[in-house]
């Protein structure tokens, strides 16, 4: 992969679409609703495709155990999902309807693989929501990709900003981030280290840019860190740690020690700060081998917060039963 030297750094204000405009006309309501708003008893989320893969929601007890974290009742529900690929996910499940039906405060995306030209009417025009997307510019005049990331929120973000602020980064459309009065929201699609690792080499050298980045954010404001980090960080974090360390892209030492490093400027894994010893607790899942099937999977979604807003976590869900992508959603709400 090269980079063009003409690329963007940081675009302010993206012109892209904030409209009120309505579907033109509204899916059939699918079972995801029963998940209501003011249900927040981990409720399975089912989604009637069909498929067989394992539940995975977190025990009644533990969800208990998770409401409790916060003294107060949540006021800001967060979405996360690498949909890899948007025009195919919409097509897939019709799973813009996590919108209407989970109605999150912010939902972000991952992987939308989509050029700008090419970003379908339908997510650009979300009742109710502001949306913001930024494509890998490439070397293909900004209209070909293969990350990019997207933003949908109720509320008009003060203000939205795309990448890290470095031209050697800043062109993959990796980064989003939107600031609101509380805090900084920084969606991300982290590099993968690639095939063979090939990419090892600049996903650390991201990783060590990027951890300059949300450090000087996280001086201004409390950060919510999210999205898809391409690294699973414990064992417990894989259905396979042994075959899979220093061998797989996302489980190498070096992925996992960065990792680390962000838990030690002082973030946490909200997940794993709820649920420490939970297993098979996975986001993604290989499309070969049934893999979804026997939940043989990975962590690799994330909500990560500044240590001073933990209290403020009440529930933090992995909705597993939701299909439509390799990753399935993320789920945070927290009382900020
Ligand atoms: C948005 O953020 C950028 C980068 O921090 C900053 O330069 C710009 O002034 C901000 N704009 C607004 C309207 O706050
Ligand atoms: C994995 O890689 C790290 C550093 O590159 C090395 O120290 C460690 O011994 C390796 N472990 C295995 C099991 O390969």
């Amino acid at each position: 992969m090269r980079f063009p030297t003409t690329a963007l750094t940081r675009i302010l204000m993206p012109s892209l679409v904030q409209s009120q405009l309505s579907f033109t006309k509204m899916p059939p309501k699918r079972q995801l609703s029963e998940t209501s708003q003011t249900d927040s008893t981990a409720k399975k989320v089912k989604v009637s495709n069909g498929d067989s893969s394992k539940p995975l929601a977190d025990s009644a007890s533990e969800v208990v155990k998770a409401q409790n974290q916060c003294s107060d009742a949540p006021t800001l529900k967060l979405i996360s999902w690498n949909v890899n690929g948007v025009r195919a996910w919409l097509k897939k499940k019709d799973c813009l309807k996590i919108l209407s039906v989970e109605k999150p405060d912010i939902l972000v995306i991952q992987e939308t693989k989509c050029g700008s030209k090419d970003l379908p009417e339908e997510i650009k025009k979300v009742v109710d929501y502001h949306s913001y997307f930024q494509s890998s510019s490439g070397a293909n005049g900004g209209n070909q990709g293969y990350t990019g990331v997207g933003l949908f929120s109720r509320t008009k973000p003060l203000n939205v900003t795309f990448g890290m602020d470095r031209e050697e980064h800043d062109n993959e459309g990796r980064i989003i981030t939107a600031e609101y009065e509380k805090f900084y929201l920084v969606g991300a699609y982290v590099p993968n280290a690639g095939r063979g690792l090939v990419r090892l080499k600049y996903r650390r050298t991201w990783n060590k840019d990027f951890l300059e980045y949300i450090k000087k954010l996280d001086e201004q404001k409390p950060v919510i860190y999210v999205g898809d980090l391409n690294v699973a960080h414990q064992e417990i974090d894989l259905a396979n740690p042994k075959s899979n360390r220093n061998k797989t892209a996302g489980f190498t030492d070096e992925e996992r020690a960065d990792f680390d490093e962000l838990l030690a400027v002082g973030f946490t894994d909200s997940y794993r700060h709820l649920y420490p010893t939970k297993k098979d607790a996975y986001t993604f899942w290989s499309y070969m081998g049934n893999a979804r099937g026997k939940n043989v999977g990975w962590r690799l979604d994330y909500f990560l917060l500044s240590n001073r807003i933990n209290e403020k976590i009440c529930d933090c869900r992995i909705l597993s039963d939701v299909m439509g992508s390799d990753h399935c959603p993320i789920e945070i709400k927290l009382a900020l």
